[in-house]
């Protein structure tokens, strides 16, 4: 028998409608023609209920599936960097702009278990009075590829192979064997860092370079950095094991939990900046992103703190629907020539169009806090109306439509040389900062590095982890050794790990 509401019951609670508003009689029983049904076609609640169960989910975002996010502000603890940006979200000491972080891990589906070892997106929208500021980093400073060309063979290695649908560290390591320049990231991703406890326990980074300008038309290159101050905590891989086998949600948790309970997460905001005359001097690229700036050359500049203090209300509204962009950059703020930093301008938008619609922007987590005025138009979605003035709908017009303002006009920026596709291995030194990483590390942590990068590369072919081997050599012999022993040890104390061996033969030797 059915339960239908009491009338003392219906009196303290909303009426349920349709999405049309018409009141809904019946929640509870399909209208048949008979007891035992069939069902009448007219019975258009039930396919209204069953239509919007069918078009529940979007598409997944292709990486940084698995997120977790909350809003809060950044607050101005210093204003030294207005020497070198108008932006005014850093104008005066105390200023509050209002934010939303959403973290991430980049591999895994959504439905991927927290604590996994992988790099962690770092999505920091800031909802200024000229618009939205977008950095989308990661808990590195640094990346695995330096050219775009190679960003989507790298996400291939770290999905599913077609055939086995598995994951595979063949492939992986293949890739990187092949890819010296992901010495760096790979040497903080098999470092204790790689696997933080919750996002409270981790940095974020702006990872790429950008620039900064001013009143007087200057511009400066910079790094952005947020330093948590819940200090580091890190899973070994044993401990994140038995955290899996109790949740697989354990960052949802701590986040989640962290902040209902009012203890808000905090991260110091920090910038490094570089002029050009010092862009042409340092023996490196300052614009590879598989390059830090040594802090002792470029030292960090206190800007101000930020806080995540409120749970969203709805997690697909605000944070499935969320959009973040690097395009997305205000007065005083905005890009520079590195080459990953050029084609994500473009990729985020078009995943965007992609996964929530041409009028993305206008959802109201991500519409700015400014004003918005374009002359863009219809399409799928356009569920807003806000045509302040209908007759002005192209540019320019005679009816008082939005114009441009030439004092948010960015300085020139000189470019020059000759156009073509330059070997982005060339010239390049992958060594020298994975190894100034590595000697910083304890005897202790170089320990827990070789057994996670062994463990990692347990049953890939010899042939590549002997090419692998031939990189941490050049970052230092010892590196390599440790490596080494690290293998032989794991290859005696782990046997299941043999499945993961017979997984990638099948892989590789498919008739076989
Ligand atoms: P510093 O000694 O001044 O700084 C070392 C940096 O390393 C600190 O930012 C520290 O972060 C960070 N760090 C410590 N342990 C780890 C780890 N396991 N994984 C990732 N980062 C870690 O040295 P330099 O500036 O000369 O840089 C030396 C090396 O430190 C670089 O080659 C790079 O690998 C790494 N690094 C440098 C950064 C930079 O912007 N210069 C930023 C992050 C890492 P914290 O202060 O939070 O403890
Ligand atoms: C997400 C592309 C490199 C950090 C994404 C998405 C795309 C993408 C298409 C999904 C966007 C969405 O559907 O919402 C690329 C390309 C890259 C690149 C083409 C290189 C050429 C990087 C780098 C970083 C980074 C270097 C960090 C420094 C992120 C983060 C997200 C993301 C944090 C998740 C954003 C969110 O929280 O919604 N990337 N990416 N990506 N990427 Fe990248």
């Amino acid at each position: 028998m059915s339960e239908h509401p009491t009338d003392a019951d219906r009196a303290k609670r909303p009426t349920l409608t349709t999405s049309a508003g018409a009141p809904v009689a019946d929640n509870q029983n399909a209208l048949t023609v008979g007891e035992r049904g069939p069902v009448l076609l007219q019975d258009y609640q039930l396919f209204e209920k069953l239509a919007h169960q069918n078009r529940e989910r979007i598409p997944e975002r292709v990486v940084h599936a698995k997120g977790w996010g909350a809003f809060g502000h950044f607050t101005v603890t210093s204003t030294e960097v207005t020497k070198y940006t108008n932006a005014k979200l850093f104008a005066e000491v105390g200023k509050k702009t209002d934010l939303l972080i959403r973290f991430s891990t980049v591999a895994g589906e959504q439905g991927a278990a927290d604590a996994e070892r992988d790099v962690r997106g770092f999505s920091v929208k800031f909802y200024t009075e000229d618009g939205n500021w977008d950095i989308v980093g990661n808990n590195t400073p640094v990346f695995f590829v330096r050219d775009p060309y190679k960003f989507p063979d790298f996400i291939r290695t770290q999905k599913r192979h077609p055939r086995t649908n598995l994951r595979s560290p063949t492939a992986m390591w293949d890739f990187w064997s092949l890819s010296p320049e992901s010495l760096h990231q790979l040497t903080i991703l098999f470092s204790d860092r790689g696997l933080p406890v919750a996002p409270q326990y981790m940095n974020g980074y702006g990872s790429h370079t950008f620039s900064f300008w001013n009143d007087a038309g200057e511009r400066y290159w910079c790094k952005f950095h947020f330093k948590t101050q819940q200090g580091h905590k890190h899973y070994s891989n044993a401990e994140a094991s038995e955290v899996i086998g109790r949740t697989r949600e354990s960052y949802q948790e701590e986040l989640f939990g962290a902040i209902h309970e009012g203890r808000f997460p905090k991260w110091t905001f920090f910038v490094q900046v570089m002029t050009q005359a010092q862009a042409e001097q340092v023996d490196f690229n300052p614009f590879d992103l598989t390059k830090v700036w040594p802090h002792k050359d470029f030292p960090l500049i206190e800007v101000g703190e930020i806080d995540l203090n409120r749970n969203p209300e709805n997690y697909f509204a605000e944070i499935e629907q969320a959009a973040f962009s690097p395009s997305n950059i205000v007065k005083g703020i905005s890009f520079s020539p590195d080459k990953m930093l050029q084609a994500r301008i473009w990729s985020y938008a078009d995943a965007h169009r992609h996964r929530l619609g041409a009028h993305y922007e206008a959802l109201p987590v991500n519409r700015p806090k400014a004003p918005v005025h374009t002359y863009h138009k219809d399409g799928l979605n356009r569920f807003f109306s806000d045509n302040d003035n209908p007759d002005a709908y192209y540019e320019p017009n005679s009816f008082n439509g939005p114009v441009e303002d030439p004092s948010y006009l960015e300085p020139p920026l000189k470019v020059e040389g000759v156009a073509r596709r330059y070997d982005h291995r060339e010239g390049n030194e992958d060594f020298k900062q994975p190894r100034a990483l590595w000697q910083l590390f304890s005897d202790a942590e170089k320990a827990r590095l070789y057994t996670n990068l062994a463990q990692a590369m347990h049953g890939v072919p010899d042939f590549i982890i002997a090419r692998q081997l031939g990189h941490f050599e050049k970052i230092d012999p010892a590196y390599a050794q440790g490596v080494r022993d690290a293998l032989a040890r794991t290859a005696k104390s782990d046997e299941t790990m043999e499945t993961q061996k017979d997984v990638d033969r099948m892989a590789l030797h498919p008739s076989a």
